[in-house]
């Protein structure tokens, strides 16, 4: 299985199409899922858009706190036959389903894998509920499953870890997000968990995670509000290949790849 960060603006969907065939031909993944809460020009998801990367073969979509910033997404949010969710944590009033399961290919022994995103409480700017909890009541809730991926959309490294060392042994996977920055510590925790703290966006990185350096560092510099916008260039696809291990919700191994640009693993 794998999982792609944060798709970002333009450039994210431009890494997608240039380099999904060769992360399929590398890595053979079963189901392809992606954190798209940038996607609209850095900011939401657009239903044309969602349309598009479900065109192009990801199976599932997760978000994060950029979920509503195009509310235009809320009515494939509610429907259950669509492969995309809120994250889990926010208001209970809050629109959209808090989780989604997804078939997994009979080759993986079938079942269902169990897909959810948790914002982080921690240096973020939406009001959530407790992560841990919350990720408590999906799984028990959702018992029979045959794996679950959850996306860590948080801030800080340390909720993010904590979080994965919670669930340790009663996930599949662990994958950050939000920081847009791919980390290297992918490993298979104690108990069987995989995680790695972000698996970096899909988008452009000269810039400053995904914006144009000169806009950001004018706001950051005089204080006075400035639009950001989309940085460009060095755009690579970045993510994590997860192998399950069938019928025991833990993995065998976590595989980080980036592809385009500037990526040390990228083909010139
Ligand atoms: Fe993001
Ligand atoms: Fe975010």
């Amino acid at each position: 299985m794998a999982f792609l960060g944060d798709l970002n603006g333009a450039p994210g969907r431009r890494t997608l199409m240039a380099h999904l065939d060769e992360l399929r031909h590398d890595h053979e993944p079963d189901l392809i899922i992606a954190n798209a809460e940038n996607l609209r020009n850095g900011s939401g998801l657009s239903p044309d858009l969602y349309h598009a990367i479900r065109r192009l073969g990801i199976d599932a979509v997760t978000l994060g706190d950029h979920v509503y910033r195009d509310r235009r997404i809320v009515p494939f949010l509610e429907d259950p036959s669509e492969p995309i969710c809120r994250p889990a944590n926010l208001s209970a009033h809050a629109p959209g389903k808090r989780c989604i399961r997804v078939p997994l290919p009979k080759v993986c022994g079938g079942g269902d894998l169990l897909v959810f995103s948790l914002l982080g409480r921690v240096y973020m700017g939406l009001p959530a509920n407790d992560p841990f909890a919350v990720a408590d009541e999906l799984l028990a809730a959702n018992p029979s499953v045959a794996g679950t991926l959850v996306d860590v959309h948080m801030e800080a490294t340390a909720e993010k870890a904590a979080t994965a060392f919670h669930l340790d042994g009663r996930v599949s996977t662990v994958l950050g997000t939000h920081t847009h920055v791919p980390t290297a510590d992918a490993r298979v925790l104690p108990g069987g968990t995989a995680f790695q703290t972000d698996v970096g966006m899909c988008g452009p990185y000269a810039s400053i995670i995904g914006r144009d350096p000169d806009a950001v560092l004018r706001h950051m510099r005089t204080a006075v509000h400035t639009p950001y916008e989309m940085g460009s260039g060095d755009e690579r696809l970045c993510g994590a290949l997860v192998i399950l291990r069938p019928g025991s919700s833990t993995a065998s191994s976590i595989t980080p790849f980036q592809y385009g640009g500037n990526a040390p693993s990228s083909k010139k």
